[in-house]
């Protein structure tokens, strides 16, 4: 049945939040409308040449008003913009404790991949009441993560890891749409959110087609792709072991230290020449153009799932071999990984 609203439904904490800065914006312009424009109008149309409106006790300038109608607007822009600073930073900075899921967009669809190996297109479970931090990219131009019910949006950027978070706080189905114009089909990159009592979401997670946890198909690139050959074990290569790496900050060679965040491990897979570890030397191939989207936040879930964890000692040293990269093996570009998205 259709019926009209001004807001839409409230589903998650933010929603409050953003809501409330709405009606203070509203507000405060409501009350310029009121003290600046009608009055305007009013005296315009009173005052207008050749009127008989009376022009004795005209005031010829008076600092009190001055001072009064400049201080006033001014706290009242000052606090609009702290109100506005406060809630957007409280959007910007997911909880450390949130339920992590990946998600990739492209020309037309939303591929999300579930932390426990659950993929879905065009569709997002969540649990009720838990915090939700979705890391984002896009495998071609930019497109935009909205959620009106949630009152989140983020802009989905090609070559770059974004973030979005919220805390679903009705149990229900809600729109997914695109907001970022991105090409014919824009219109039709929608989907919806499905929020579950965490029961149900558990339920879910085991249900269907359940494929490998990412960072266990994560672990199957890195040998797949042969980066195990030299980031493990006693290769002949030396490379930067990868455990406890993440989230530390990386001496590189020319100096700077760089945290070894999902950007950093991103960009040193494609492009691993442009930040050498300090130490070691450029030996690295570019999996630039023969990884996916998907496959990178895979590597990343695995390396981020070292995180805790030691490398064992050095092996004794040996007499330096030759140094030039042994040969890769080839992996196809859009492998049909078991549980693959289908192709449109
Ligand atoms: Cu994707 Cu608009």
């Amino acid at each position: 049945m259709w019926h009209f609203r001004i807001w839409p439904e409230q589903a998650s904490t933010s929603a409050r939040e953003v809501d409330w800065l709405c009606i203070g914006l509203l507000i405060v312009t409501g009350f310029y409308f009121f003290v600046v424009f009608l009055p305007l109008v009013y005296f315009s149309i009173k005052y207008r040449r050749g009127s008989k409106a009376s022009r004795a006790n005209a005031i010829e300038g008076s600092n009190l008003i001055e001072i009064t109608w400049t201080a006033i607007p001014t706290f009242m822009s000052i606090g609009l913009f702290a109100w506005g600073a406060a809630v957007y930073f409280h959007l910007e900075r997911p909880p450390a404790d949130a339920l992590q899921i990946e998600v990739v967009a492209k020309q037309w669809m939303w591929k999300i991949q579930h932390a426990e190996g659950k993929r879905e297109i065009n569709e997002l479970h969540v649990p009720l009441g838990q915090n939700v931090r979705l890391t984002m990219t896009s495998q071609d131009v930019i497109h935009s993560f909205f959620v009106p019910a949630f009152r989140t949006k983020q802009d989905v950027v090609p070559g770059k890891y974004v973030t979005e978070w919220f805390k679903p706080t009705r149990v229900g189905e809600y729109h997914l749409f695109c907001a970022e114009y991105c090409g014919t089909k824009h219109s039709g990159m929608v989907g919806r959110v499905v929020v579950m009592e965490p029961d149900d979401y558990q339920k879910w997670l085991t249900t269907g087609d359940v494929g490998n946890p990412i960072a266990a198909s994560g672990r199957q690139l890195f040998t797949q792709l042969g980066c195990s050959g030299c980031h493990e074990g006693n290769g002949t290569i030396r490379a930067p072991r990868l455990e406890g790496i993440f989230g530390k900050p990386v001496p590189l060679q020319d100096g700077e230290v760089v945290t070894a965040d999902e950007r950093y491990i991103r960009d040193s897979i494609l492009m691993p020449q442009a930040q050498i570890a300090a130490g070691y030397e450029n030996l690295m191939p570019n999996f630039s153009g023969r990884i996916s989207e998907e496959q990178l936040l895979q590597i990343i879930e695995y390396i981020k799932s070292l995180a805790n964890t030691t490398p064992p000692p050095l092996p004794p040293a040996r007499e330096p071999e030759a140094k030039a990269h042994p040969p890769m093996p080839s992996l196809p570009q859009q492998q049909q990984l078991p549980n693959a998205a289908p192709q449109p």
